[in-house]
Parts: structure tokens; C-alpha cells; sequence
């Protein structure tokens, strides 16, 4: 398995909560997504699963299907594999890989995948390989559910306060803010502050690299693949299908 340059090392402590936002807000969309995927088709690769919040609701959305959570980063990994071990509904139907997505050992018969908050991190020539591996694998009727989230061209975002929680006796607020790098990257600068009253305890400063992505470039980059790219559920989640062509006219 090559070298996995993990942007979450430090900040994978503050993730999966400091998501549980999003997921409130737009899991009972995915859910609506999940319900069209084929059954007993294969497993369900939650790629880049994180602390285990989408493996879940795969799981509690299909009760019988097997879910492949992919999660390359130790810490988010170390919160995905107690979170499955914890609920004996996923303990026996949820296998975790600690692989990055390009060089997972995929199987051949995939019954839908989900890119949840992912996809920038792949660069266009990965991306391509991805296309390239996954349409061969989607079994009939199944396709890659992703979301595109915003800004999908390099821009700057000012300082916004992405989460907040109140844990014990702290709080932990997350602040996000981009530069753009290029035609096709953003630099986020993450800050997680931790509070106890008014005294800061800590403060960490995270910067990643992001390839944005509008959906005009996903249909473009898609379609050679002979996949469809298909928007799902309100725009503001930003949520698309990604099929193969033979299966939309299904
Ligand atoms: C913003 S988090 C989203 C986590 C989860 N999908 C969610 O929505 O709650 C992005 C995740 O993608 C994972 N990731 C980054 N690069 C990856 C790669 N090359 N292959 C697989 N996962 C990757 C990170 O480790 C992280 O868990």
C-alpha cells in the first residue's frame, strides 16, 4: 500500500463530530439515494468513510447489504472501527480497509459506492483512473453516490465558523477559510479551537489541498466512461449520481 499523506492526522480528532452537521442535514437525502440501489449486488463501498456516519446510515438504509468502509486515515479509521464494533447491526455486515480508494482492493461486483464529502480529493488524472476502475465493477442499476460541495471553482472563502459543540465542561469550535490555488485547487485553512468558558486550550491550524469541482466538469470528465452524472435531491446538497449509461435507460 503506498505512503498515504494523511491531511486529517491531526485534525481526525474533530472530524466525525464536527460533521455530524452535515449528516443531520442531508442524510435523509443519501437515504432517499440508497433506497434506489440494487439489492444483493454486491457490497456498498462507503469510499473515504471518515469516522463511520454514512457507513451507518448504509447500513440502517439497507439491512442487508455488506458495506465496504474504506477510511485511509488512522485517527478517523480508529473512530469508524469502534463505531461498527459498538453496534452488533454493523459488527457483522461492515468491513473496514484502511487503503486510500486508488489502491483498495476492490471487488468485482460493487452494489453502489459512496463518495461523502471526498471527491476533492482526488486530482482530474485521478479521478480518471477512478471512473475507469469503478464503471467496470458497478453492477446493473448500481452507481456512485457524491456530492459536489461548494465552491466548486477555486475562490476565496472568508472566515466562517463551520461547526460548534458544547462536550463536558468544553467547546470546540471548528473555523474554515480557502485561498485559491491555480485553476483547480483551493488551500483550506482549517482552525479547531477548544474553549473552557472563555480560556483557550487549544488551537490547531490544519491547510489541505482541495480540487474543486463544478458539475459541467463532472458530466465532461464522466462521460468518455459512458457515465451519466444525474443531480439528486435539493442543489444545496450538492448531491449527484454518478451511473453508467445503459443503466439509466433501464
Ligand atoms: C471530509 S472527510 C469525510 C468523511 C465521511 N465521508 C463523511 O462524510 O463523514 C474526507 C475523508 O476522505 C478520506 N480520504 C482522503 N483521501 C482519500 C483517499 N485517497 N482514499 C480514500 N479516502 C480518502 C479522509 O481520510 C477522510 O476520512
Amino acid at each position: 500500500m503506498p505512503e498515504h499523506d494523511d491531511p486529517y492526522d491531526h485534525s481526525g480528532q474533530f472530524i466525525d463530530p464536527m460533521i455530524t452537521g452535515w449528516w443531520e442535514h442531508h442524510g435523509t437525502t443519501v437515504a432517499d439515494a440508497l433506497r434506489d440501489l440494487p439489492t444483493d449486488a454486491g457490497p456498498v463501498v462507503d469510499a473515504g468513510a471518515g469516522g463511520g456516519l454514512g457507513t451507518r446510515l448504509i447500513a440502517r438504509t439497507l439491512p442487508r447489504a455488506h458495506v465496504l468502509a474504506i477510511e485511509p486515515s488512522l485517527p478517523l479509521r480508529s473512530v469508524l472501527l469502534s463505531r461498527v464494533f459498538e453496534d452488533p447491526h454493523l459488527r457483522p455486515r461492515v468491513t473496514v480497509d484502511g487503503d486510500d480508494l486508488l489502491s483498495a482492493r476492490l471487488p468485482n461486483r460493487l452494489g453502489g459506492v459512496v463518495a461523502a464529502n471526498l471527491i476533492g480529493h482526488f486530482s482530474p488524472h485521478e479521478r480518471d483512473r477512478l471512473w475507469e476502475d469503478l464503471v467496470a465493477r458497478l453492477t446493473p442499476g448500481a452507481f456512485v453516490l457524491l456530492n459536489l460541495p461548494a465552491p466548486v471553482e477555486p475562490e476565496r472563502v472568508g472566515r466562517t465558523r463551520m461547526a460548534e459543540l458544547h462536550i463536558g465542561g468544553r467547546h470546540y469550535v471548528g473555523w474554515a477559510e480557502a485561498e485559491p490555488i491555480g485553476t483547480e485547487q483551493l488551500s483550506w485553512n482549517m482552525t479547531y479551537e477548544v474553549y473552557e468558558g472563555d480560556r483557550l486550550i487549544s488551537r490547531d491550524e490544519i491547510h489541505y489541498a482541495w480540487w474543486t469541482l463544478s458539475e459541467q466538469a463532472l458530466h465532461a470528465e464522466a462521460t468518455p466512461h459512458g457515465l451519466l452524472v444525474v443531480p439528486h435531491g435539493p442543489a444545496e446538497a450538492g448531491l449527484f449520481k454518478v451511473l453508467r449509461e445503459e443503466n439509466h435507460r433501464m
